[in-house]
């Protein structure tokens, strides 16, 4: 591995969530001992077409080392491409195949976790980026299969295709975001592979981490949906304590707001409205401040009013 990732201790990793996990997301995660972070999805047929939104997408915040970026892809040339486009950004420290996002959209296009039914091209997309990229690592993530549960053969390919380590979301495609998460099946890949396996789903607690690292003998765990509305959670990972001063959240989230505003400018307060639900979850007067904030569109004037709230109010629920 490299120096910045070392395996020799369970890894704390930042799982990419479109719409969420962007730079200044990332970069307040960042702050609370994640050891990696990786972009959001990043098509690959936007990369190589030079999309400067994409572009844009790929920036990352400087506390980002190491930093993975997670691409999309069926088509192999455009892989190729796309990761040619990459080698010319410094920074990057990982590139990593998507092989499980679920939505119509991406699996229309063959990507995601559609290549999860064709194994030998995933291998050869594999393959090309490992060949191509002049990167430190390459990673992939994975579901359990597509319809049905074929881990152990999907992760045999993903090793034998030359991939640095491995990310499982212990659901299969049709499991959507629903079914209960297979800890025993990612247990067995660990089993069956000799790459670093990083294990995903529902881990959202000190306690709950403990126990997937436990009982499937992963290198590391991996947090997406527990990490949104508290990026704190890493510490508490870290640490096994939930003592977050209302203070501190207040402060954290404020530094979100003002980096999301530095990064996409006055775009940045619309986006930023669903990061004010998810940070007000269970404080007392949330909902008028849903509504509130809804009806804001001056940068300056949606600070002040969640600076009040969060100086002002409490944890009820
Ligand atoms: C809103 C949302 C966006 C996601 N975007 C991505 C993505 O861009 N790439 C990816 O590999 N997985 C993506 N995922 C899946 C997550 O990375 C993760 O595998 C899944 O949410 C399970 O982990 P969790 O229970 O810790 O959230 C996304 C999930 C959600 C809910």
């Amino acid at each position: 591995m490299i120096e910045k990732l070392s395996f020799d201790n369970p890894i704390y990793v930042l799982a990419p969530l479109a719409g969420y996990t962007d730079l200044p997301f990332r970069s307040v995660v960042k702050k609370f001992g994640a050891d990696l972070t990786v972009s959001e999805m990043i098509s690959s047929n936007a990369l190589a077409h030079g999309s400067t939104k994409t572009l844009h997408m790929l920036e990352k915040s400087p506390n980002e080392d190491p930093y993975s970026v997670q691409i999309a892809g069926a088509d192999v040339d455009i892989v190729r491409r796309a990761v040619e486009i990459l080698n010319e950004q410094s920074g990057i420290d990982i590139i990593d195949l998507n092989c499980g996002c679920p939505v119509p959209k991406v699996v229309g296009h063959g990507s995601g976790s559609s290549l999860l039914k064709d194994l030998p091209l995933m291998g050869e997309i594999i393959k090309t980026i490992k060949d191509t990229s002049n990167k430190s690592l390459t990673s992939v993530k994975i579901r359990l299969g597509f319809e049905k549960k074929n881990h152990i053969e999907i992760a045999k390919i993903v090793e034998a295709s030359g991939a640095d380590f491995l990310a499982v979301h212990g659901r299969t495609r049709a499991g959507k975001f629903k079914a209960e998460v297979d800890y025993d099946a990612i247990k067995e890949i660990k089993e069956n592979i000799s790459i670093p396996v990083i294990a995903n789903g529902d881990i959202d607690s000190y306690e709950k981490a403990k126990w997937v690292l436990e009982h499937t003998g992963a290198d590391g765990v991996m947090i997406g949906r527990g990490a949104v509305g508290a990026p704190w959670i890493f510490h508490q990972l870290r640490t096994g304590s939930s003592d977050i001063s209302l203070a501190l959240r207040r402060d954290i989230i404020l530094e979100h707001y003002d980096k999301m505003i530095e990064f996409y400018g006055p775009r940045g307060v619309a986006m930023f409205r669903k990061h004010v639900h998810t940070y007000s979850k269970g404080y007392r007067g949330a909902s008028v401040l849903r509504n509130e904030v809804n009806r804001i569109d001056d940068t300056q004037e949606f600070r002040g009013v969640i600076d009040t709230f969060f100086k002002n109010h409490e944890i009820v629920s």
